[in-house]
Protein backbone atom coordinates (compact mmCIF):
# COMPACT_ATOMS: atom_id res chain seq x y z
CA UNK A 1 0.00 0.00 0.00
CA UNK A 2 1.33 3.38 -1.07
CA UNK A 3 0.93 5.12 2.48
CA UNK A 4 -0.42 8.75 2.27
CA UNK A 5 -0.27 9.73 5.82
CA UNK A 6 2.06 7.58 7.44
CA UNK A 7 5.96 6.53 7.05
CA UNK A 8 6.85 3.23 7.77
CA UNK A 9 9.68 1.96 8.05
CA UNK A 10 11.53 -1.84 8.56
CA UNK A 11 15.02 -2.53 9.90
CA UNK A 12 15.13 -6.37 9.74
CA UNK A 13 12.10 -7.80 12.62
CA UNK A 14 11.49 -3.95 13.75
CA UNK A 15 8.68 -2.16 12.01
CA UNK A 16 8.50 1.56 13.06
CA UNK A 17 5.47 3.28 11.68
CA UNK A 18 5.04 7.25 11.78
CA UNK A 19 2.00 9.42 12.12
CA UNK A 20 2.33 11.97 8.95
CA UNK A 21 0.57 14.79 9.02
CA UNK A 22 2.48 17.51 11.32
CA UNK A 23 0.55 20.29 10.01
CA UNK A 24 -2.40 19.56 11.76
CA UNK A 25 -0.37 17.34 14.58
CA UNK A 26 -0.77 14.07 13.41
CA UNK A 27 -4.82 14.50 13.96
CA UNK A 28 -6.67 11.67 12.27
CA UNK A 29 -9.22 11.72 10.10
CA UNK A 30 -10.87 8.59 8.17
CA UNK A 31 -7.58 8.04 5.58
CA UNK A 32 -5.37 7.97 8.33
CA UNK A 33 -7.17 6.07 10.53
CA UNK A 34 -7.91 3.49 7.57
CA UNK A 35 -4.14 3.10 7.00
CA UNK A 36 -3.78 2.67 10.54
CA UNK A 37 -6.57 -0.23 10.83
CA UNK A 38 -4.63 -1.86 7.33
CA UNK A 39 -0.97 -1.63 8.72
CA UNK A 40 -2.46 -2.95 11.65
CA UNK A 41 -3.91 -6.00 10.00
CA UNK A 42 -1.39 -6.75 8.00
CA UNK A 43 1.61 -6.35 10.99
CA UNK A 44 -0.44 -8.92 12.44
CA UNK A 45 0.19 -11.32 9.81
CA UNK A 46 3.32 -10.79 9.26
CA UNK A 47 5.16 -13.86 11.02
CA UNK A 48 8.77 -11.96 10.64
CA UNK A 49 7.93 -9.24 12.97
CA UNK A 50 9.34 -9.04 16.56
CA UNK A 51 8.36 -5.31 17.43
CA UNK A 52 6.46 -2.16 16.00
CA UNK A 53 7.26 1.52 17.24
CA UNK A 54 4.94 4.40 17.05
CA UNK A 55 5.84 7.51 16.56
CA UNK A 56 4.38 10.83 15.39
CA UNK A 57 6.45 13.63 12.87
CA UNK A 58 6.82 16.26 13.67
CA UNK A 59 6.32 18.83 16.97
CA UNK A 60 3.62 16.38 18.54
CA UNK A 61 2.64 12.61 18.49
CA UNK A 62 -0.91 13.17 18.20
CA UNK A 63 -3.40 15.59 18.61
CA UNK A 64 -6.44 13.07 18.46
CA UNK A 65 -9.11 12.95 15.50
CA UNK A 66 -9.11 15.28 13.25
CA UNK A 67 -11.76 18.22 14.44
CA UNK A 68 -12.49 19.86 11.17
CA UNK A 69 -13.33 16.11 9.89
CA UNK A 70 -15.63 15.26 13.14
CA UNK A 71 -17.37 18.97 12.60
CA UNK A 72 -17.76 17.69 8.91
CA UNK A 73 -19.71 14.98 10.37
CA UNK A 74 -23.22 16.91 10.91
CA UNK A 75 -24.01 16.54 7.20
CA UNK A 76 -23.71 12.81 7.69
CA UNK A 77 -26.57 10.04 8.53
CA UNK A 78 -26.58 8.74 12.23
CA UNK A 79 -25.65 5.53 10.23
CA UNK A 80 -22.88 7.34 8.31
CA UNK A 81 -21.84 8.46 11.83
CA UNK A 82 -21.93 4.83 13.43
CA UNK A 83 -20.08 3.54 10.83
CA UNK A 84 -17.37 6.43 10.90
CA UNK A 85 -16.73 6.13 14.80
CA UNK A 86 -17.19 1.79 13.81
CA UNK A 87 -14.38 1.80 11.76
CA UNK A 88 -12.03 4.26 14.41
CA UNK A 89 -12.77 1.36 16.97
CA UNK A 90 -11.68 -1.37 14.71
CA UNK A 91 -8.44 0.53 14.08
CA UNK A 92 -8.19 0.86 17.85
CA UNK A 93 -8.88 -2.81 18.50
CA UNK A 94 -6.46 -3.75 15.45
CA UNK A 95 -3.78 -2.00 17.18
CA UNK A 96 -4.31 -3.35 20.19
CA UNK A 97 -4.72 -6.85 19.33
CA UNK A 98 -1.08 -6.63 17.19
CA UNK A 99 0.43 -10.01 18.49
CA UNK A 100 3.97 -7.98 18.76
CA UNK A 101 4.90 -5.94 21.36
CA UNK A 102 3.78 -2.59 20.03
CA UNK A 103 6.18 0.63 21.62
CA UNK A 104 4.90 4.33 21.86
CA UNK A 105 7.22 7.15 21.32
CA UNK A 106 5.35 9.76 22.69
CA UNK A 107 6.45 13.45 22.87
CA UNK A 108 4.62 17.06 22.52
CA UNK A 109 1.25 16.35 23.10
CA UNK A 110 -0.88 13.23 23.08
CA UNK A 111 -4.64 14.45 23.28
CA UNK A 112 -8.18 12.83 22.72
CA UNK A 113 -7.53 9.57 20.59
CA UNK A 114 -3.87 10.61 20.77
CA UNK A 115 -3.59 9.21 24.47
CA UNK A 116 -6.18 6.65 23.40
CA UNK A 117 -3.48 5.33 20.99
CA UNK A 118 -0.85 5.50 24.02
CA UNK A 119 -3.36 3.45 25.73
CA UNK A 120 -3.53 0.80 23.06
CA UNK A 121 0.85 0.42 22.91
CA UNK A 122 2.49 -1.97 25.34
CA UNK A 123 4.86 -0.06 26.24
CA UNK A 124 5.00 4.04 26.10
CA UNK A 125 8.66 6.16 26.34
CA UNK A 126 7.53 10.04 26.82
CA UNK A 127 9.43 12.80 26.57
CA UNK A 128 8.96 15.07 29.99
CA UNK A 129 7.27 17.84 28.23
CA UNK A 130 4.39 15.61 26.48
CA UNK A 131 1.13 17.04 27.43
CA UNK A 132 -1.66 14.47 27.43
CA UNK A 133 -5.32 14.81 28.20
CA UNK A 134 -9.09 12.96 27.23
CA UNK A 135 -9.95 16.66 26.13
CA UNK A 136 -13.01 15.27 24.61
CA UNK A 137 -15.52 16.87 26.84
CA UNK A 138 -14.06 20.42 26.02
CA UNK A 139 -15.24 20.12 22.47
CA UNK A 140 -18.36 18.61 23.76
CA UNK A 141 -18.07 15.16 22.77
CA UNK A 142 -16.52 12.25 24.85
CA UNK A 143 -13.86 9.68 24.82
CA UNK A 144 -16.22 7.02 23.72
CA UNK A 145 -14.21 4.41 21.38
CA UNK A 146 -10.76 4.95 23.40
CA UNK A 147 -12.09 4.42 26.83
CA UNK A 148 -12.24 0.82 27.17
CA UNK A 149 -8.04 0.61 26.54
CA UNK A 150 -7.78 3.58 27.97
CA UNK A 151 -9.65 2.38 31.83
CA UNK A 152 -7.63 -0.56 31.24
CA UNK A 153 -4.43 0.74 31.53
CA UNK A 154 -5.86 4.07 34.38
CA UNK A 155 -8.58 2.72 36.17
CA UNK A 156 -11.56 3.79 36.77
CA UNK A 157 -10.28 6.17 39.15
CA UNK A 158 -8.34 7.99 37.31
CA UNK A 159 -10.82 8.01 34.11
CA UNK A 160 -13.54 9.40 36.14
CA UNK A 161 -11.00 12.41 37.62
CA UNK A 162 -9.05 12.83 34.08
CA UNK A 163 -12.03 11.78 31.60
CA UNK A 164 -14.71 13.80 33.13
CA UNK A 165 -12.67 17.23 33.47
CA UNK A 166 -10.81 16.80 30.33
CA UNK A 167 -7.69 18.11 31.76
CA UNK A 168 -4.41 17.90 30.60
CA UNK A 169 -1.67 16.21 32.52
CA UNK A 170 2.09 15.91 32.06
CA UNK A 171 4.39 12.88 31.13
CA UNK A 172 5.08 12.03 35.21
CA UNK A 173 1.44 11.75 36.16
CA UNK A 174 0.71 9.32 33.54
CA UNK A 175 3.49 7.34 34.61
CA UNK A 176 2.00 7.27 38.26
CA UNK A 177 -1.43 6.44 36.40
CA UNK A 178 0.17 3.05 34.24
CA UNK A 179 -0.24 5.27 30.63
CA UNK A 180 3.25 5.56 30.66
CA UNK A 181 6.34 3.40 31.24
CA UNK A 182 9.70 5.58 30.81
CA UNK A 183 9.98 9.32 31.08
CA UNK A 184 13.00 10.77 29.73
CA UNK A 185 14.59 14.63 27.98
CA UNK A 186 12.72 14.66 24.49
CA UNK A 187 16.86 13.98 23.48
CA UNK A 188 16.64 10.87 25.13
CA UNK A 189 13.77 9.08 23.65
CA UNK A 190 15.15 6.83 21.05
CA UNK A 191 17.64 5.78 23.22
CA UNK A 192 15.12 4.57 25.45
CA UNK A 193 12.92 2.87 22.72
CA UNK A 194 16.30 1.21 21.64
CA UNK A 195 16.50 -0.20 25.37
CA UNK A 196 13.11 -1.74 25.33
CA UNK A 197 14.29 -3.03 21.50
CA UNK A 198 16.76 -4.60 23.01
CA UNK A 199 14.86 -6.60 25.56
CA UNK A 200 12.07 -7.54 23.48
CA UNK A 201 14.91 -9.06 20.44
CA UNK A 202 16.12 -11.10 23.41
CA UNK A 203 13.66 -12.40 24.51
CA UNK A 204 11.17 -15.57 22.66
CA UNK A 205 9.18 -14.09 20.02
CA UNK A 206 6.77 -16.69 20.42
CA UNK A 207 6.76 -16.39 24.56
CA UNK A 208 6.08 -12.87 24.02
CA UNK A 209 3.13 -13.84 21.60
CA UNK A 210 2.00 -15.97 24.38
CA UNK A 211 2.18 -13.63 27.16
CA UNK A 212 0.53 -11.03 25.53
CA UNK A 213 -2.08 -12.98 24.67
CA UNK A 214 -2.83 -14.28 28.13
CA UNK A 215 -2.37 -10.98 29.84
CA UNK A 216 -6.21 -9.60 29.04
CA UNK A 217 -7.34 -13.16 29.21
CA UNK A 218 -6.34 -13.52 32.68
CA UNK A 219 -7.27 -9.91 33.89
CA UNK A 220 -10.77 -10.57 33.54
CA UNK A 221 -11.40 -14.11 34.39
CA UNK A 222 -12.39 -15.94 37.43
CA UNK A 223 -9.80 -17.36 39.87
CA UNK A 224 -11.14 -20.94 38.63
CA UNK A 225 -11.26 -20.54 35.00
CA UNK A 226 -7.67 -18.88 35.48
CA UNK A 227 -5.92 -22.05 36.68
CA UNK A 228 -6.74 -23.81 33.84
CA UNK A 229 -5.85 -20.73 31.49
CA UNK A 230 -2.58 -20.38 33.13
CA UNK A 231 -1.77 -24.19 33.31
CA UNK A 232 -2.74 -24.67 29.77
CA UNK A 233 -0.37 -21.63 28.55
CA UNK A 234 2.70 -22.91 29.83
CA UNK A 235 2.45 -26.53 29.33
CA UNK A 236 1.95 -25.46 25.63
CA UNK A 237 4.80 -23.12 26.20
CA UNK A 238 7.63 -25.20 27.46
CA UNK A 239 6.99 -28.34 25.36
CA UNK A 240 7.53 -26.19 22.18
CA UNK A 241 10.46 -25.38 20.08
CA UNK A 242 11.17 -22.16 21.95
CA UNK A 243 10.39 -23.23 25.29
CA UNK A 244 12.72 -26.29 24.81
CA UNK A 245 15.32 -23.75 22.76
CA UNK A 246 15.41 -20.86 25.42
CA UNK A 247 15.77 -24.07 28.63
CA UNK A 248 18.51 -25.51 26.78
CA UNK A 249 20.28 -22.43 26.05
CA UNK A 250 20.35 -21.48 29.36
CA UNK A 251 21.87 -24.85 30.93
CA UNK A 252 24.14 -24.86 27.66
CA UNK A 253 24.99 -21.23 29.15
CA UNK A 254 24.80 -19.96 25.49
CA UNK A 255 22.41 -17.72 23.37
CA UNK A 256 18.95 -19.13 22.06
CA UNK A 257 18.97 -18.53 18.53
CA UNK A 258 16.30 -15.76 18.96
CA UNK A 259 18.75 -13.46 20.06
CA UNK A 260 20.32 -10.62 17.28
CA UNK A 261 24.05 -11.73 16.72
CA UNK A 262 25.99 -8.34 17.60
CA UNK A 263 27.64 -7.22 14.35
N1 LIG B 1 -7.82 18.33 14.56
C1 LIG B 1 -7.60 19.11 13.50
N2 LIG B 1 -6.66 20.05 13.46
C2 LIG B 1 -5.89 20.20 14.55
C3 LIG B 1 -6.04 19.40 15.69
C4 LIG B 1 -7.07 18.43 15.67
N3 LIG B 1 -7.30 17.58 16.70
N4 LIG B 1 -5.12 19.78 16.62
C5 LIG B 1 -4.41 20.77 16.05
N5 LIG B 1 -4.88 21.04 14.80
C6 LIG B 1 -4.38 22.01 13.84
C7 LIG B 1 -4.64 23.43 14.31
O1 LIG B 1 -5.96 23.85 13.97
C8 LIG B 1 -3.56 24.18 13.54
O2 LIG B 1 -4.01 24.38 12.22
P1 LIG B 1 -3.64 25.78 11.44
O3 LIG B 1 -2.14 25.75 11.32
O4 LIG B 1 -4.34 25.63 10.13
O5 LIG B 1 -4.14 26.88 12.30
C9 LIG B 1 -2.41 23.18 13.50
O6 LIG B 1 -2.98 21.91 13.76
C10 LIG B 1 -1.38 23.44 14.56
O7 LIG B 1 -2.02 23.58 15.78
P2 LIG B 1 -1.49 24.59 16.92
O8 LIG B 1 -2.51 24.62 18.01
O9 LIG B 1 -1.13 25.89 16.28
O10 LIG B 1 -0.16 23.83 17.31
P3 LIG B 1 0.58 23.71 18.71
O11 LIG B 1 1.80 22.89 18.43
O12 LIG B 1 0.73 25.06 19.35
O13 LIG B 1 -0.43 22.88 19.65
C11 LIG B 1 -1.88 21.02 20.25
C12 LIG B 1 -0.71 21.53 19.38
C13 LIG B 1 -2.15 19.60 19.81
C14 LIG B 1 -1.50 21.07 21.73
C15 LIG B 1 -3.13 21.92 20.01
O14 LIG B 1 -3.33 22.08 18.61
C16 LIG B 1 -4.41 21.34 20.58
O15 LIG B 1 -4.67 21.47 21.74
N6 LIG B 1 -5.23 20.70 19.71
C17 LIG B 1 -6.51 20.15 20.12
C18 LIG B 1 -6.29 18.70 20.53
C19 LIG B 1 -7.55 18.07 21.06
O16 LIG B 1 -8.23 18.55 21.94
N7 LIG B 1 -7.86 16.89 20.51
C20 LIG B 1 -8.98 16.10 20.91
C21 LIG B 1 -9.73 15.71 19.70
S1 LIG B 1 -11.06 14.64 20.18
Amino acid sequence: MAWQHLSVERRGPVERVTLNRPDVRNAFNDEMIAELRHWAETAARDVALRVAVLAGAGPSFCAGADIAWMKRMRQYTEEENVADARSMAEMFGALNALPVPLIGRIHGAALGGGTGLAAVCDIVVAAEDTVFGFTEVKLGILPAVISPFAVAKIGMSNARELMLTGMRFGAVRAREIGLVHRVVPSDGLDAAVDDYLRELLSSSPSGIAATKSLIPRVAGASPVDVRALTSHAIAVQRVSAEGQEGLTAFLERRPPWWVPRSE
